[in-house]
């Protein structure tokens, strides 16, 4: 029945696929996270974030939730992760976190693959209308690639994250279920 869940969760795209992460993932999510490069533009002082380093996720099944391992599609081959959080039933919103941690496959479309079948999830699954992130000003990958999928900025805070001794600004960026759904059309078609 378990195995048969799993199954009914994972969402395929064109060339990768995502399926729920488990405790077992821990251990490769280290790995990632311990890549200074991979964690430059994220925020480390999140409860997941935290769970993670601290290996306390195995008893935390809160903080597995809505979050999916990238599959690369031929190989099968584990590659980051994508995940929704600070989830509104109220407002219908999340904020969108995602992490390509085996570098060698940034500039792939791996990313972009992943983050419009999370967009599905959100949307179609979740029912939520919108889905937002805070992105480092400095992080060209991720504003471009969130752009092309369909985000929208809504603002900019300025110098509001320190640090390697520097203020930074954090670009507020949206995606709307509206707007979106024929981003997405076109993607299927491509
Ligand atoms: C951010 C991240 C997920 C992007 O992954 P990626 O593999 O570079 O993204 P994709 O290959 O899917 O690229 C999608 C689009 O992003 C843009 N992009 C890709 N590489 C880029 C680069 N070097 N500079 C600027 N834009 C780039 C392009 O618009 C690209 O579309 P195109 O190929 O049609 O031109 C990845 O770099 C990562 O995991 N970084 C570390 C964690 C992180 O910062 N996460 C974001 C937290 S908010």
């Amino acid at each position: 029945m378990k195995q048969k869940e799993t199954v009914l969760m994972r969402l395929l795209g064109k060339k990768v696929y995502l399926r729920p992460m488990t405790a077992e993932d821990v251990h490769t999510l280290k790995k990632w996270l311990n890549d200074p490069d991979v964690t430059k533009y994220l925020d480390m002082t999140t409860p997941f974030m935290r769970g993670i380093q601290q290996d306390i996720i195995g008893n935390n099944s809160l903080l597995l939730q809505h979050t999916f391992i990238t599959v690369v599609k031929d190989t099968e081959e584990p590659i980051g992760f994508g995940r929704l959080q600070e989830i509104s039933e109220v407002d219908k919103n999340a904020k969108f976190l995602q992490v390509i941690g085996e570098k060698k496959y940034w500039g792939c479309g791996f990313a972009f693959d992943a983050r419009m079948l999370l967009l599905y999830y959100a949307f179609n699954t979740l029912k939520l209308i919108k889905v937002y992130g805070r992105v480092y000003r400095e992080n060209a990958r991720m504003l471009n690639q969130a752009k092309k999928a369909g985000a929208r900025i809504e603002g900019v805070l300025e110098k509001h994250k320190f640090r390697d001794g520097k203020f930074h600004d954090l670009v507020l960026t949206a995606t709307f279920k509206e707007g979106w759904e024929q981003i997405f059309e076109n993607y299927q078609n491509s």
